[in-house]
């Protein structure tokens, strides 16, 4: 048996991830529980090696096979030095994007495949699933334009993408969740951020048995 949880954030581009995670683990350490935040890719300093190579705006020869792998590999190491110690310690483990990127990404969005994708993804992560997933869901006209608006975050070579593939990206999450409603569950990001941490805090206490409590 896990001693911590382990929770992971998604969604497309400006659904307001970041923001979501700090707010949640304050509410958290309000709490007197052991937090861990991080993300994906990165989070450590081997997988923020890999993630520069695979964001960097001059790699457009990147292999979407290429792209998929290099994901899965940060993913490996991450979960090992960092994820897999902190659940062990009995911390809440909240990290930004995990294998559920990678299947609406490169699986449906680039067209490699969902079960192709999950077969390298489940040799990288030998069952260590996440004990529920936060789909940040939102629109691509209104994520777009909350990331360029947003000065200070860097423009990556995804976000460059067309308008269609972040159509794609979406309708694989929603896929994803239609597959895995035990463990997914939607929450509406087109809202205040005041909202939507309501909403996941009530998603929280409910999946997770009353692991967190809502009424601080
Ligand atoms: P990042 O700047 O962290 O974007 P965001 O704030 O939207 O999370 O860049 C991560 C990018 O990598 C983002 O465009 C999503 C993409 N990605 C994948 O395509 N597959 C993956 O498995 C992961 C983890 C991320």
């Amino acid at each position: 048996m896990r001693k911590g949880v382990f929770i992971t954030i998604e969604g497309g581009e400006g659904a307001g991830k970041s923001t979501l995670i700090e707010q949640l683990s304050n509410k958290m350490l309000q709490r007197g529980k052991m937090v861990t935040t991080t993300r994906e890719p990165g989070g450590i300093p081997i997988a923020e090696q890999i993630r520069t190579v695979i964001l960097d705006r001059e790699h457009i020869a990147m292999d979407a096979r290429t792209e998929a792998l290099l994901y899965a590999a940060a993913r490996r190491q991450h979960l090992v030095e960092k994820v897999a110690p902190a659940l062990e310690q009995g911390q809440i483990v909240i990290c930004d994007r995990f294998v559920d990127s990678s299947l609406a990404y490169q699986g449906y969005a680039r067209g490699l495949g969902m079960d192709e994708v999950w077969a390298i993804n489940r040799f990288a992560i030998q069952d260590l699933m996440p004990d529920l997933t936060i789909y940040m869901d939102v629109s691509p006209e209104v994520g777009l334009k909350r990331i360029s608006q947003a000065s200070e975050r860097e423009i990556n070579r995804l976000d460059l993408e067309k308008h269609s593939f972040h159509e794609r990206v979406r309708e694989g999450y929603l896929q994803l969740l239609k597959q895995n409603p035990d463990r997914i569950v939607r929450i509406d990001a087109e809202q205040s951020p005041e909202l939507v941490l309501n909403d996941v805090l009530t998603a929280i206490d409910s999946r997770l048995a009353g692991f967190l409590a809502t009424d601080v």
